[in-house]
């Protein structure tokens, strides 16, 4: 058994930002289930969201969250993650960090970029790739530390908590089971701090702009370890991800829209002022909702973004690594318009927290894209999330290192138990069942839902789990299954949270219920196992 004061799943903005300020404090272990670097930070474009011109303000900025979040943010949350926010991105800074910056009258300054629900610019960002450089300057500062052990290729499989293991009283967690993908062994981990930080879902959908990592394995554990979990029907779909054959998954940023890019149908025309009077910036779900609308109407399998009239020079400066994928596949941006659709891109519910990643299981946090703080409430604004992975990291931190749990008189954890368990022979039964949810997903409890939809899902993601809970208990575990058993999981989570809301908001757009009902805002929904 491998024994640490900190133990961390996930390493990407969340997951690298709390061993950073855990670390001086107790040995601490990163467990990753591919390398380090491969998460959805990695890829993020667009920027982080925080105040830092004399034009804007905090309360410009909880303004715009509010107002995006559909009635269901907690106001204290936001409030505060907005005044905390550039305090950390100092830090950010300070540890190597550099965000594009533009020269006014002889000085530089910080370039901040505009997206969808934002009334200022206060997108800090790094040209396009943005995610990439934070985490490469969170992984140098992770390798100057050697209290900081990483355990690339090594898959969280379950939390091991004091309840799992028959003891009475208050449920703590204990540590984790963890898949050596490369010897095949299970490894069992154990801390008094353990912190859930494995990012989204977006992988439970067929189209998604998320890397392969993001299959919800945080939730998934979570759920089946007893936490709470919230607003699960809130899946933000992003509504500009490449259309092309050869592209598997790629995002066009907000921030092209947010310098001008326009949408428009097939032949050439806007469509957005139809929707909504900040027309192709408007909040994301009203643009993925109008979207589909404008694809279901004409046939059409995409529609246009347009950014061509503004000067190339520029376009190739601003958005260096769209320009070049999609000249990859063919498309000069300066030139023709993208050809884009909606797809899957963010998880606004997660683990239940409070604002210190606190969730209901003792010694368990949870922070980032995998948890659920009231920030995002139905819908989540733009470049919100980076934001409050940096500040809860911050704030979880100090709350487990203050906080020194008292051991657990008499529990032992016994190692992993493989059974009668055998090798899986026909690897196609997975795939097969990946592809099946993920299409149904799609299908039924999309960007439009409808109960009867939503029912047929429930019913064949209920199929599903049966078959996956056998091939769990007879065969040897390897990645893919255990990812196939967490997606399912999720999707069971997302379809039951969207039938318990009974009315449309944000995200969560139903056909029989298409408005939103005054009695359900400030109700989060909230599942347990
Ligand atoms: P991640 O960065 O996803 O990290 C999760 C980590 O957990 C990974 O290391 C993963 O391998 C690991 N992991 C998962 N499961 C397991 C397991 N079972 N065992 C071990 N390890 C595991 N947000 C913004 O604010 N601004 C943007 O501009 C922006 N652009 C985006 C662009 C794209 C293409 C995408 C996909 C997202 C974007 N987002 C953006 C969202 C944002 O990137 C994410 O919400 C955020 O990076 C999540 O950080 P995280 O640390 O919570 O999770
Ligand atoms: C983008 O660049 O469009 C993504 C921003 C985000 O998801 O916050």
């Amino acid at each position: 058994m491998k024994q640490f004061d900190y133990l961390i799943l996930g390493s990407g903005i969340a997951g690298l930002s709390f061993a950073l300020k855990v670390a001086p404090h107790g040995r601490v272990a990163i467990v990753t289930k591919k390398s380090r670097a491969e998460s959805n930070t990695n890829y993020a474009q667009g920027g982080i969201a925080a105040v830092t011109s004399k034009e804007d303000s905090v309360e410009a900025h909880v303004r715009d969250t509010l107002e995006a979040g559909a009635g269901l943010c907690k106001e204290a949350v936001v409030r505060k993650i907005v005044e905390e926010g550039p305090a950390r991105i100092a830090e950010l800074i300070e540890l190597g960090m550099k965000f594009s910056e533009r020269e006014i009258n002889g000085t530089k300054e910080l370039d901040l970029g505009r997206e969808g629900g934002h009334s200022q610019r206060r997108i800090l960002h790094a040209k396009d790739v943005t995610g990439r450089e934070i985490e490469s300057a969170l992984l140098a500062g992770v390798a100057a530390q050697p209290n900081i052990e990483v355990f690339e290729n090594h898959f969280a499989i379950d939390l091991i908590t004091s309840q799992k293991l028959g003891h009475a009283g208050e449920n703590r967690c204990l540590g984790v089971y963890v898949l050596d993908n490369k010897s095949g062994k299970v490894e069992t981990f154990a801390a008094k701090t353990i912190l859930l930080a494995t990012g989204g879902c977006g992988k439970v959908y067929l189209y998604t702009t998320n890397p392969d990592i993001a299959t919800g394995d945080g939730v998934a554990m979570a759920y089946r370890a007893g936490a709470a979990i919230a607003n699960m029907e809130f899946i933000q779909f992003h509504p500009t991800c490449l259309y092309h054959p050869r592209a598997k998954t790629f995002l066009i940023s907000e921030a092209v829209r947010g310098e001008g890019g326009i949408l428009k149908t097939r032949q050439g025309e806007e469509f957005m002022d139809k929707f909504h009077p900040l027309k192709s910036l408007a909040p994301r779900d009203v643009v993925a909702r109008a979207i589909d609308s404008e694809m279901k109407k004409s046939g059409a399998d995409f529609v246009l973004l347009d950014i061509t009239h503004k000067p190339a020079q520029f376009i190739i400066e601003r958005f260096p690594n769209i320009y070049k994928t999609c000249l990859q596949f063919g498309i000069d941006i300066t030139k023709e318009p993208i050809p884009v659709v909606p797809a899957a891109h963010y998880q606004c519910g997660g683990v239940l927290t409070n604002i210190d990643g606190e969730t209901e299981i003792a010694g368990l946090y949870a922070v980032g894209e995998v948890s659920c703080t009231g920030l995002h409430g139905a819908n989540r604004l733009a470049s919100n999330s980076l934001l409050e992975a940096l500040v809860c990291a911050d704030r979880a931190a100090h709350k487990a290192i203050a906080h020194k749990p008292s051991p657990v008189d008499g529990v032992k954890i016994p190692p992993w138990q493989s059974g009668k368990a055998h090798n899986l022979d026909e690897l196609v039964v997975i795939s097969h069942n990946w592809d099946e949810l993920r299409r149904l997903m799609w299908d039924y409890v999309g960007i439009v839902r409808t109960n009867k939809r939503l029912q047929r899902a429930k019913k064949r993601v209920a199929n599903l789990q049966e078959e996956i809970q056998e091939y769990y208990w007879d065969f040897i575990v390897t990645a893919d299954l255990l990812e196939l058993r967490n997606i399912a999981t999720v999707a069971q989570l997302i379809i039951e949270s969207a039938l318990q809301r009974t009315e449309s908001r944000g995200l969560n757009y139903n056909l029989d219920f298409p408005n939103s009902d005054p009695a359900c805002a400030q109700r989060d929904t909230v599942l347990r196992k």
